[in-house]
């Protein structure tokens, strides 16, 4: 078979790559890291960010793996590439007025040079780009090579950064050839010619709000947010950055899990392997996506860049896998105990410290993040490779077969369809990683120094109301728990989650009825008192919260149509971490870790029937009966 640096003309027929020069294009976008793959790494001492920067070499930013670098590296050869006569423009006749010294490729010639060609080529518009020597030079380029073989316009409205003159222009230097006039219409090659990287994403459940459909980010309805203490797996919210991988039930067994330590060494498990040689754990825990309420940081501090969440971009259910801990250690993964001295009185450096390492996790579609090592060798920190949710094998959105469940954790770091786990002395080099999930102060613009935040791990404590009832609703019933209490006047019903990261327990939710003058506690739902109800070494699940009181309305001012006021909520963990007031002083531009004390409005004499439902939960809608159109809380 022909080597990957060998070339093909359009026949298929290899002939000699002639030497050409690899020319860098400078780009801001350039994410500083070490190449995926250069075992055996050496450790070093504890590095710092800066010192981090200094030794790595650019990734691309593009898909995950590289396609801006890439392209980068990229050879010219549109000039060296051999064409037959008979695909010489003018034997198409005059309907193509296209550069005639270059060949027309039919898209079924195009199909040859597929992923698992020497050769494989792409497609951009109407032309035709050899994209050889980009994958032979970047290993971190699978996801180009998924648009082998077809158009790479579909993976661009993926990662729309794509889309500019100068990826274009690099991409211009690929270019071998145009797309026959007899596959073009109106110039582009025909829809149902071009594959759809989503064509086998699972079907979803439709009461799923849906924020984007490819690729699919869905929260559960408002008043489903938290139901159940266990989100049922079809309810869970999905946040997914590209397509869903495609594992056949079939083969889920033999999926493999490939484990690379710090030395280089590498182990593999198959799932069936993971299943019967590790003692299987279970753990009920939350996972939220660090925009949660992002639409509220928005609509009371300012414009933000992201999915436009709800309170809903959280669910909790009861994980079942394997321990990290166990599988690294059967892997041979060694760390100095730092606190153990050798006899001569001196620490212990045979092994590298584990403060010093990271356990970067990889799925199957190129998406990665990572952890410390020492959350994920922790005995109490509850880490799971996991392969089954609320008692079913894990559905194809949420990882299926195997994901990585980091409880107390941004749930970044979960990454599903989990294939490749690296222990290496720095962070995964992802945007994921190194760019998305991080938040800065609100003096902060739109280019934030990346580098210099952390990236999110532990969640800080946040809460959301999910339903208010006023008036009738709650004293005809209406209120889906039993109001144990009567009130006098206008009784109120409310409910909501509360959650905290680090496994810190919620200690307590504060209600107030009147915009956060006065306060009073709301009922913590024992969600796990019934022994068998939640698995773990700490809290990593929410706790669910309800509250009745008696609603007081305010006059209506000179020029108000009508009584409002506003239903705040806000909790505090066991740390005694609490909520921040107000959205403006903890705005960010990337909308993260909106974690503000959550607000709802209420005016009951625009009361005028059942609430929405289908939609998602926003400051200022009031779910259930009676109060479906409350304005915006402030
Ligand atoms: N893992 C992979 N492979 N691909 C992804 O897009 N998204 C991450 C994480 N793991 C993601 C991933 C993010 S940002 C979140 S919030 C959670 O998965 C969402 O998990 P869920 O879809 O099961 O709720």
């Amino acid at each position: 078979m022909a080597s990957r640096l060998s070339k093909t003309n359009f026949l298929g027929l290899a002939r000699p790559t002639p030497a050409r020069t690899r020319t860098r294009v400078p780009c801001s976008h350039t994410i500083h890291s070490a190449p995926r793959h250069t075992p055996p790494r050496k450790l070093r001492p504890t590095a710092t960010a800066s010192v981090r920067t200094a030794r790595v070499a650019p990734l691309s930013l593009l898909v995950g793996g590289g396609l801006i670098a890439s392209f980068f590296a990229l050879a010219q050869h549109s000039e060296d590439i051999g064409f037959d006569d008979h695909r010489r423009p003018e034997s198409l006749g005059s309907t193509d007025d296209r550069n005639p010294s270059l060949p027309r490729f039919r898209i079924a010639d195009v199909r040859q040079h597929g992923s698992t060609s020497a050769n494989p080529w792409v497609i951009f518009e109407d032309k035709v780009y050899d994209i050889t020597d980009w994958v032979a030079a970047h290993p971190g380029g699978d996801v180009i090579l998924r648009a082998a073989g077809g158009s790479i316009e579909p993976y661009w409205d993926i990662f729309s950064i794509h889309k500019s003159a100068h990826v274009r222009e690099i991409l211009e230097q690929y270019k071998i050839g145009y797309v026959d006039v007899a596959d073009l219409v109106n110039g582009r090659p025909a829809a149902e010619a071009i594959e759809d990287p989503f064509e086998k994403d699972p079907i979803r459940d439709p009461r799923l709000v849906t924020h984007t459909l490819k690729p699919r980010n869905a929260e559960p309805p408002k008043e489903e947010i938290d139901r159940e203490f266990k989100t049922p797996n079809e309810l869970f919210y999905v946040r997914n950055h590209m397509w869903v991988p495609v594992v056949e039930e079939t083969k889920a067994e033999e999926h493999t899990l490939e484990i690379e330590l710090p030395d280089g060494e590498t182990r593999r498990y198959t799932l069936a392997e993971l299943k019967t040689k590790f003692p299987t754990h279970r753990v009920t825990a939350v996972l939220q996506c660090s925009g949660n309420r992002r639409s509220d940081m928005t609509r009371n501090a300012g414009k933000t860049n992201g999915l436009q969440w709800g309170a809903g971009a959280i669910s909790n259910a009861e994980w079942e896998g394997v321990r990290l801990a166990d599988v690294l250690a059967d892997a041979g993964l060694k760390v100095a105990d730092a606190t153990a001295v050798t006899r001569n009185g001196k620490a212990d450096e045979s092994n590298p410290d584990a403060n010093s390492l990271h356990v970067q996790f990889s799925g199957l579609e190129a998406y990665a993040s990572s952890i410390p090592l020492p959350k994920a060798i922790d005995p109490r920190g509850d880490v799971l490779l996991a392969f089954g949710m609320n008692g079913q094998p894990l559905p194809r959105d949420h990882g299926f077969p195997l994901r990585a469940v980091v409880p107390g954790t941004v749930a970044a770091r979960s990454v599903k369809w989990l294939s490749k786990i690296v222990v290496a002395d720095e962070e995964s080099t992802s945007q994921w990683q190194r760019r998305d999930y991080k938040s800065f102060g609100p003096n902060v613009g739109a280019n934030p120094d990346w580098d210099r935040a952390p990236a999110t791990q532990e969640m800080p404590v946040t809460s959301a109301i999910t339903g208010v009832w006023v008036g009738d609703c709650v004293r005809k019933g209406k209120v889906p728990w039993k109001v144990a209490k009567e009130v006098p006047g206008e009784p109120v019903a409310v409910q909501g989650y509360a959650y905290s990261g680090g496994g810190r327990d919620i200690a307590r939710v504060d209600v107030s009825l009147d915009g956060g003058k006065t306060w009073d506690q709301a009922e913590l739902v024992d969600d796990c008192a019934k022994p068998g109800s939640c698995f773990g070494n700490k809290q990593w699940s929410w706790k669910r919260w309800r509250y009745v009181g008696q609603l007081a309305l305010p006059t209506p001012r000179d020029g108000d149509a009508k009584p409002c006021t506003t239903v705040v909520v806000k909790a505090t963990d066991d740390g005694y971490n609490s909520q921040p007031e107000t959205h403006s002083s903890i705005y960010n531009v990337r909308g993260n870790l909106p974690t503000a004390w959550h607000r709802i409005r209420v005016c009951p004499s625009c009361a005028t029937g059942p609430g929405t439902t289908g939609k998602t939960w926003t400051t200022g809608e009031v779910s259930g009966c009676g109060f479906a159109n409350g304005a915006p809380g402030k």
